[in-house]
């Protein structure tokens, strides 16, 4: 419950917006107080009226309007705010509040404001990952503005890639996290894998898995947002490192391995979310390997070491060590088979194969096993079951 939080929303002109009006509706129905500031261009996408209906307060869009009780309306926002939420973010104001410009009602806002702010960036995936938006976007981390998504899949425009806003639930639970922090992994140090490996078979092909890292990447931000300190050892990936975490990157297993293994030993809790690749070839081709037409190619596959497995070997008094189990079939019994053999203390099981779970989707369907017994866990966010996990792991601590 959100009672006696207040946040300033800003609505921005991409088609998104009508996004924007559930995550006032479910910041109402949490209690929170929310002011809404739109820009001209989002008033041409969703009427004022609906947002000043779902939070039950004027809408502002004009710097000089004067309908209101004397006030200077932007500088009265910023200080009432507690958080300003931005959503949908659009290009255009990540270049503006990166660059200081407040020439309407929503940007002075953001410049006079104490409050931390959240993005919720959509655009087309061009505009995305063009230089000036990926620039803007690390000066805005660097000075402390958090941001949530973007997702990527089905775009307006009809491409696909990223730069979809994330779904409402998702703003509003990132909005929570920071409206209401818990410090409860606080003094502790983490370890989170995340990602795939990418194995070389020569200059132009490798060998590698669907893992967008985004389950390891969850699991790290939450741990962040909830005081622990926040080494990320990922695999190739098209996500931004959570603010306040290192990130160390690797590509292959065997990289990965020695980035664990060498820091295993001063981490306090251990969770191996990446999906490393079992084997790798045994002869890397320094050149792009010719085809023999009509003949088969025929592939040596060597072994990699499992990492969790090392690490369990080399687990001392007070660490916990939490695995994930990514199966297509006999998934308990095969999650508790990884549990033991890897002396983990925790293993969340993942059935890859359902609709809304495992590599890609921005939701997972899991089950907890430790040796007290299974808990299963509806649909739920990432970033649900990164603190469900977070959960889990204090309970196991506090009983030992
Ligand atoms: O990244 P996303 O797109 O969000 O997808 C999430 C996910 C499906 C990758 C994630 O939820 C998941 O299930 N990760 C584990 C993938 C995996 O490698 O599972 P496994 O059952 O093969 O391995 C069991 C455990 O051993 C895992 O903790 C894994 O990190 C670890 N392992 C595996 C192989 C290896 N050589 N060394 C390891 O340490």
């Amino acid at each position: 419950m959100l009672s006696g939080k207040h946040v300033v929303m800003g609505v921005t002109g991409g088609i998104a917006a009508y996004k924007a009006c559930e995550v006032v509706s479910r910041l109402k129905k949490l209690h929170c107080e929310v002011d809404v500031i739109m820009t001209e261009n989002a008033t041409r996408l969703v009427a004022p009226l609906t947002f000043e209906t779902l939070s039950g307060r004027p809408v502002c869009i004009d710097t000089f309007s004067r309908t209101e009780s004397w006030d200077v309306k932007h500088i009265s926002l910023a200080h009432k705010a507690d958080l300003m939420l931005i959503a949908p973010a659009t290009a255009n104001l990540m270049a503006k509040l990166s660059c200081g410009i407040a020439d309407d009602m929503l940007t002075t806002t953001l410049l006079a404001t104490k409050a931390p702010i959240l993005l919720a960036p959509a655009m087309n995936t061009g505009m995305w990952t063009a230089e000036a938006t990926q620039e803007n976007l690390r000066r805005l981390l660097n000075r402390g503005i958090h941001i949530v998504g973007p997702d990527s899949g089905f775009l307006a425009c009809g491409d696909t890639g990223a730069g979809r806003m994330s779904e409402p639930e998702a703003v509003v639970e990132a909005a929570q996290a920071l409206l209401l922090p818990r410090r409860d992994l606080e003094g502790l140090r983490v370890l989170v894998t995340a990602g795939p490996t990418v194995e070389r078979i020569d200059p132009v092909r490798y060998l590698t898995n669907d893992s967008s890292g985004k389950m390891g990447y969850a699991i790290a931000e939450a741990a962040r947002l909830r005081g622990a300190s926040v080494t990320l050892v990922s695999g190739p990936v098209s996500l931004q490192a959570p603010q306040g975490v290192e990130r160390v990157s690797v590509i292959s297993t065997m990289e990965l391995y020695q980035a664990v293994t060498e820091r295993c030993e001063m981490q306090d809790v251990l969770v191996q979310a990446a999906a490393p690749a079992d084997f790798r070839v045994e002869t890397v081709a320094t050149q792009k390997i010719k085809k023999q037409a009509g003949q088969p190619m025929t592939l040596t596959l060597v072994e990699n070491p499992d990492i969790a497995k090392a690490v369990g070997e080399r687990k001392r008094p007070g660490q916990t060590l939490v695995g994930f189990a990514a199966e297509t079939q006999n998934v308990l019994e095969n999650a508790g088979k990884k549990l033991e053999s890897k002396r983990l203390d925790l293993i969340v099981a993942n059935d890859v194969t359902m609709p809304g779970a495992g590599f890609g989707t921005d939701t997972n369907i899991v089950t907890l096993i430790d040796r007290n017994g299974a808990k299963a866990l509806p649909k739920l966010s990432k970033r649900q079951v990164a603190d469900e996990i977070w959960d889990q792991v204090l309970r196991l601590r506090s009983a030992e």
